[in-house]
């Protein structure tokens, strides 16, 4: 899950103070704050560091990330004329350092990595409210009073979002992951009619590329059926869904993520690991799981107990592989594979994955 890094000194060291989106823009900076977590933790995936607003910054949508607070708008989206502020996004020119990051962690990395980009309902939320909102009154005015208008905007960001993962993919994501952070916010039905069908674009986008695709969302229990609908191989979740109930609602054909409290990783090693064992144990029997915390790790969070939780789900999985292969079978590739006892991907590099 994002933000791994924060908590190391290792990344306080190199990150600095200074804007994130301007260490974005430095692909030898980028490159080692993406494998510090992965030299630390051992994971068996990297995250690439860059952040779901990077496309709409690029472009010139006029969105700043706040420390502490998040993306911040300085003009709110609020009419037709701010259509005009959406133009289309060209990675090799707007954002040319992405790709540029990608080759330098590829060539390094020994594990898969995952790529990613914000949900149109998720960007939306940002350019209406004009910064991070409890209520999205904003954003849930605008698309019900001014259908047409959202659906414009919809549009725009299903393209500018395409853009960017087909960019990643090509420069050589392993698979890619779908933030729609907010979604939870919204009710099935205005979820089905307003957020979900641009999700499912974006990710239908990107179905001749091939890779794994991940739809994650904070709070939506309520909605994973209709998560489950789009054309996704893996849903993620927060702890607030048992997994139980996120298994039994995104069916037999979609893995699941998830779902770690971020906030007990806080407390002791104990809780941590009593936690990650009882996560393990309501998963166990299901083909198609992967372990994650349920939401970003909390910048005060200390590294020596992810650490350990990353060791205790390594030793686990070594153990449920003996009894019984897990695996999701997703069109000609799987999702999980084989890995050997260095804990380390039976596929090769995270570039032949993708391939
Ligand atoms: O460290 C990593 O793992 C890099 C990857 C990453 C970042 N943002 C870097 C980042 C990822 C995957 C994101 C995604 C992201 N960004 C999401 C979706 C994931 C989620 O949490 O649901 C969202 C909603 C954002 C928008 C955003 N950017 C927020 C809410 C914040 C936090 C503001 C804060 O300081 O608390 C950011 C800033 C940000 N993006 C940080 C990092 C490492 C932290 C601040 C920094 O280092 O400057």
């Amino acid at each position: 899950m994002r933000q791994a890094g924060r908590s190391l000194p290792e990344y306080r060291a190199r990150r600095g103070t200074g804007d994130i989106l301007g260490a974005i823009r430095e692909p030898e900076l980028a490159a080692e704050l993406t494998l510090q977590p992965v030299r630390r933790y051992g994971v068996d995936a990297a995250v690439l560091f860059s952040d779901i607003v990077v496309p709409l910054a690029a472009i010139g949508a006029g969105v700043e990330v706040v420390p502490g607070r998040g993306p911040v708008v300085g003009q709110p989206f609020a009419s037709t004329r701010d259509l005009g502020r959406l133009r289309r996004f060209e990675p090799p020119t707007d954002a040319p350092y992405v790709a540029a990051t990608i080759g330098l962690v590829t060539k390094e990395l020994d594990v898969p990595l995952i790529g990613f980009a914000g949900a149109p309902f998720t960007l939306a939320s940002y350019l209406i409210e004009g910064g991070p909102s409890k209520t999205f009154a904003r954003t849930k005015s605008l698309m019900h009073e001014a259908p047409e208008l959202w659906t414009g905007l919809m549009d725009r960001l299903v393209s500018i979002t395409v853009a960017s993962l087909v960019d990643q993919i090509e420069a050589g994501v392993s698979a890619i992951q779908l933030f729609d952070s907010w979604a939870g916010a919204l009710s099935p039905t205005d979820y089905a009619q307003f957020a979900l069908p641009a999700t499912a674009a974006v990710l239908d986008g990107l179905h001749e590329a091939g890779v794994p695709r991940i739809l994650f969302g904070v709070g939506t229990g309520e909605l994973l059926e209709l998560m489950a609908s789009a054309p996704v191989e893996v849903i993620g979740v927060d702890w607030r869904v048992p997994l139980a109930r996120a298994f039994a609602r995104v069916g037999d054909n979609r893995a699941v993520q998830g779902n770690l409290d971020p906030a007990l990783c806080l407390s002791s090693t104990s809780l941590a690991l009593a936690e990650t064992r009882r996560i393990l144990n309501e998963a166990a029997g299901h083909d198609g799981y992967i372990f994650n915390l349920g939401h970003g790790v909390l910048p005060e969070t200390d590294p020596g107990v992810l650490a350990e939780v990353v060791a205790l789900v390594h030793a686990e999985g070594r153990r449920d592989r003996r009894g019984q292969r897990r695996t999701v079978q997703h069109s000609d590739r799987e999702v999980g594979g084989d890995r050997d006892s260095t804990g380390r991907s039976g596929q090769g590099s995270a570039r032949g994955q993708g391939s």
